[in-house]
């Protein structure tokens, strides 16, 4: 039997991250799952992808981080011995209003910056030796269609997100052809990040409002956004820096 391949998703205790590992594990795959804060909900995706046969690894370590990302990088090779596949979904933001320029000062965007830009940075470099051993590997950025449109928890995080398309070109080219380097770009995603960032009421307005508005008449589920992950990362053998946008038409509005 051949061996099973590995996907390391960062941020991968909840929402899409979770989502991911997830699918990885039903397509058969070994699945790293990591988190930076509280390990009983990365315990919990993890017992949920071994039920579907998958080995599954949780490691603690914050991506903003370049000792941790080495460090889950060597636990990886100690554990699985290779990498195919690393979806740098970790990120991190401060919700505030489009308008509200005094909200954000220089530490907010460092912040911002070091989970959302840095961290896939690190993150892919400290993989890279263990991608390269494997034909047809991909990394797979999460970015949001923050970048694109200029909508989002704040100007500091769809900057990051900007800056993370940038990259996704910058490491498509440095690292082909052994590698392809991708991005997905969702909408509005049904995940805790929206409910716990805009409360109950708004999250709920902000949804209605975005189904209203987009073309599909829907907003994205954490599946809609892993199935796009599994198609850049294991297959799409041809694509390389595509930044793609999963938004059910918002962008396209109704006709
Ligand atoms: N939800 C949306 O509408 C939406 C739309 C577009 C793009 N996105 C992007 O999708 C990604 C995932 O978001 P989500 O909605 O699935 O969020 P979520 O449900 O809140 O999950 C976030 C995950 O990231 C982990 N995490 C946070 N900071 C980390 C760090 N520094 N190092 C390692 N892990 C970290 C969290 O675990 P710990 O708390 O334990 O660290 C958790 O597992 C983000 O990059 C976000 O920007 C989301």
């Amino acid at each position: 039997m051949a061996e099973r391949r590995v996907c390391v998703v960062t941020g991968s205790s909840s929402g899409i991250g979770a989502a991911t590992v997830r699918l990885y594990a039903r397509h058969g795959w070994n699945v790293v799952i990591n988190f930076s804060r509280d390990p009983a909900p990365a315990e919990a995706v993890a017992a949920e992808c071994r039920a579907l046969g998958a080995e599954a690894l949780c490691v603690k370590a914050d991506v903003a981080s370049d000792a941790d990302c080495k460090r889950l990088a060597a636990e990886v090779d100690a554990r699985f011995g290779r990498a195919d596949v690393l979806v740098n979904n970790a990120g991190t933001t401060k919700f505030v209003a489009l308008k509200d320029l005094d909200g954000l000062d220089a530490e907010d965007f460092q912040n911002i910056y070091a989970v959302n830009v840095i961290g896939a940075y690190q993150m892919s470099r400290a993989l890279l030796p263990l991608l390269k051993r494997n034909a047809g590997a991909g990394i797979v950025n999460v970015s949001s269609i923050a970048s694109m449109m200029g909508v989002g928890s704040s100007i500091a995080y769809m900057a990051s997100k900007g800056a993370l398309n940038a990259m996704t070109l910058g490491l498509a080219r440095a690292l082909g052809p052994a590698i392809r380097v991708n991005a997905v770009a969702p909408g509005f995603v049904e995940t805790p990040w929206l409910k716990a960032g805009l409360g109950a009421e708004r999250y709920e307005q902000t949804l209605q409002g975005y189904k209203a508005r987009a073309a599909l008449d829907a907003v994205m589920t954490p599946d809609d956004v892993a199935e796009a992950a599994w198609w850049l990362g294991a297959g799409a053998a041809k694509t390389t820096g595509e930044v793609l946008l999963l938004d059910a038409g918002l962008r396209l509005t109704r006709g």
